[in-house]
């Protein structure tokens, strides 16, 4: 077995011991590694011609933290672990100095802490991100960090979770030496002779004072923290503890670390945002394509039709740095288009957001035209024009003859069939797929990928490849009247509305979903959307309603009174600018609505509404992910809260209900079947439900 640690002699004077961690990819604290550590400390410790030590992180240079691998298995007893390296690092007499490489994250900026000297080369990145998956963190960091830097800037980088680079660490005081990445060990390894000749007691960071800039800092923090981090436990935990490092002993800091370290490690929140953190790395991988696929290279894009979605598309290209060309039918509507693209990107400037000259740069990558043509030489195209099949077919159809081969088309439809599209293709059918933003384009983070019956392995990559360049979450959807997520969220504004006829008024409802968690509640999402859209497809799909099946018809009522949302200043809200307040018309066209439905209404409590709306999502989801119109749960997830601001916290509507156990929401659904339509339970969920298991074993098992 090759050594996970290794003890050698600098070349450059013996006198200093370089302890090397040999455990690729990131030299991770796996099992072996700190124990190694500390014996090869131990041994220089009582070695008379050794003076001090340098830690340095092999391969990559990365120093990792905890091994995920060997989370939650047992560790050997006599093996010390994480937690014990770090508490021992700084009880060594000899100075003990680390190099930081390309990135010391989480338990790695902690083992750091632990040690006297730090040194980094240029650029390295350094932070705590574990309240990202809700935990503080949990090796000392909340004890040594306010110490080297402050009880400012450290509640700054734990509560942000985002790391600063070296430069910035030294000014800060956690490093202490920054070099180039060229001759990084001969560099630092002359500081530690340095610090070594220099002699005295090595420092240590636990016996260093908080500098606190004012005693309030701790109550602004919670403050903030309950409005942009509302409903979060961790963000709070991880100011308890820095308070503590302000305020008591070290040890009896780190112990009131550790233990709500150890619970949160077991809470919700923590298994919900690890859930997703998985499920963002399952959703680059597609079952039974793989890595040799390579994605086609994109080096310029077309986007058809400069309305809401086109502009915010042309603009994700922009801001990634690839050239665009805007397309429309006439120059009014192009140069309206381009207008809006490029007040978006000044507004940007504007508001400090991105320099001048970066705004110059975005600007510069876009180009316009009229007519197909213009997109003959892109290599994708992505369509957003109207959501009128005929009309797609027809460009598709000339798309495949007026643009490059092996150029990709995408569609951004919302809920027309991709398969059809594709066919329109003639020849070009295994060129195309659906690329499916959200508004604004520019701004939400997911995108559904939509594979098509012919859709090419390699397009499907690049569809995945391109979704990451643009900054989003890509998600794999199959061919199906409104993919993954509008599938579900009809469902869940569906019963919505049906809460208001039985008694619930809309801020009642959305107060109850965003008191769940939600971005916005569902009328006022729907206000922002615009009525007539989702108006315009159930006119379009109403051949498709179950005859008799409950419907309201409160939507179609507003739209047909011209009250389209916020664009009208009047919807299931009236708007005073952004600001909603009650419609004062919707009462008597609910009451008139339901009457005419036989419904009577009664009360309706805060919880009704939460199991009506999240059950609906998680009864169709499940038949989604039966009919592998997702490929995981996961997946669903990703999608709910990248798309429809469902909180991360909860880890999505999938995740959030094998927290509560299938049996019990699938009882629920069954009472709710004995009441109502649409509730019929998805086989999939029955299934699971009978075998005591959860969608996550269905992942685990099925992707
Ligand atoms: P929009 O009406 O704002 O924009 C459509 C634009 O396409 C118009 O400017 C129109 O002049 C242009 N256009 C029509 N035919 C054209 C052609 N042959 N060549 C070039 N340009 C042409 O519509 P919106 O909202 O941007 O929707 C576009 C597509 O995106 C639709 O398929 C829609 O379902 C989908 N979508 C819309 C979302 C939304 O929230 N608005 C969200 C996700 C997808």
């Amino acid at each position: 077995m090759v050594d996970l640690v290794t003890l050698t002699r600098w070349s450059g004077d013996n006198r200093i011991a370089l302890v090397g961690i040999e455990n690729p990819p990131v030299n991770a604290m796996s099992i072996g590694v700190p124990g190694g550590i500390l014996s090869a400390l131990t041994q220089v410790n009582e070695a008379d011609d050794a003076i001090a030590t340098l830690i340095v992180p092999g391969g990559s240079g990365i120093l990792g933290g905890a091994d995920i691998k060997t989370q939650g298995k047992p560790w050997p007893e006599e093996e010390p672990n994480l937690w014990e390296l770090i508490r021992d690092l700084d009880t060594f007499t000899k100075p003990v100095g680390i190099l930081l490489r390309r990135n010391a994250l989480g338990g790695g900026l902690e083992i750091s802490m632990g040690c006297h000297y730090r040194i980094a080369t240029e650029g390295t990145k350094l932070g705590q991100p574990e309240v990202k998956l809700g935990i503080p963190p949990g090796g000392g960091g909340t004890q040594r960090l306010p110490r080297l830097v402050g009880a400012d800037r450290a509640l700054d980088m734990i509560l942000g979770g985002d790391p600063i680079d070296a430069a910035a660490g030294l000014e800060a005081g956690l490093v202490d030496l920054v070099v180039g990445a060229d001759g990084a060990v001969d560099a630092a390894a002359a500081f530690m002779v340095e610090r070594a000749a220099a002699g005295g007691k090595p420092p240590r960071a636990r016996d260093q004072a908080v500098a606190v800039s004012d005693p309030g800092i701790f109550a602004a923090a919670r403050e903030k923290a309950a409005k942009r981090m509302k409903g979060l436990t961790a963000p709070l935990v991880c100011i308890d503890c820095v308070e503590a490092a302000a305020n008591t002993p070290f040890d009896e800091g780190l112990a009131f670390e550790r233990k709500l370290f150890l619970e949160c490690v077991a809470s919700d929140e923590a298994a919900a945002l690890r859930h997703v953190f998985f499920a963002e790395r399952q959703a680059k991988k597609v079952p039974g394509i793989d890595k040799s696929v390579e994605a086609r290279p994109l080096a310029t894009a077309a986007v058809l039709g400069a309305g809401t979605m086109g502009g915010g598309i042309a603009l994700c290209f922009a801001n990634a740095g690839i050239p665009v060309t805007v397309i429309e039918r006439d120059e009014a509507a192009l140069e309206r288009g381009m207008k809006r693209i490029a007040d978006t990107i000044d507004g940007q400037a504007t508001k400090g957001r991105i320099t001048a000259v970066e705004a110059e740069h975005r600007k510069s990558l876009l180009s316009s035209g009229i007519g197909l043509e213009a997109a003959a030489a892109a290599d994708i195209v992505v369509e957003a024009v109207f959501e009128d099949m005929d009309v797609k077919k027809s460009i598709f159809a000339d798309l495949a003859k007026i643009t490059k081969p092996g150029s990709v088309l995408a569609t951004n439809t919302s809920y027309l069939d991709v398969n059809e599209i594709a066919a329109a293709a003639e020849g070009r059918e295994s060129d195309v797929l659906g690329m499916h933003f959200f508004s604004p384009a520019n701004i939400m983070r997911l995108l559904e990928v939509v594979r098509a019956e012919k859709t090419a392995d390699d397009v499907l990559t690049t569809g995945l490849a391109l979704g990451a360049r643009l900054g989003k979450t890509a998600v794999v959807a199959g061919v199906g009247h409104g993919f993954i997520g509008n599938r579900m969220f009809q469902q869940y504004n569906r019963e919505a509305e049906f809460l208001l006829q039985e008694g619930a008024s809309c801020a009642q409802v959305d107060g109850a979903l965003t008191g769940f968690g939600m971005a916005m509640g569902s009328f006022a999402v729907r206000d922002l959307a615009g009525l007539d859209i989702g108006w315009a497809n159930r006119k379009a799909t109403a051949h498709l309603r179950p005859e008799g099946a409950r419907y309201s018809t409160v939507g179609d009522v507003i739209c047909e009174k011209g009250w389209f949302g916020q664009k009208t200043g009047k919807g299931f809200y009236v708007y005073e600018g952004r600001k909603p307040s009650p419609n004062p018309d919707l009462e008597a066209i609910i009451a008139e609505t339901a009457r005419e439905a036989g419904i009577i209404p009664g009360s309706v409590t805060d919880k009704m509404i939460a199991q009506r709306c999240f059950y609906a999502l998680v009864n169709e989801g499940a038949k989604i992910l039966e009919e592998g119109i997702a490929l995981r749960a996961g997946d669903i997830d990703l999608t709910f809260i990248n798309g429809y601001g469902f909180p991360r916290w909860r880890g999505g509507p999938m995740h959030w209900a094998d927290r509560i156990g299938l049996p019990q929401v699938l009882a629920a659904i069954r009472w709710f079947d004995t009441k109502h339509d649409f509730w019929t339970p998805a086989p999939l969920l029955e299934k699971l439900a009978r075998a005591n298991k959860t969608f996550a074993d269905w992942d685990r098992e099925n992707a």
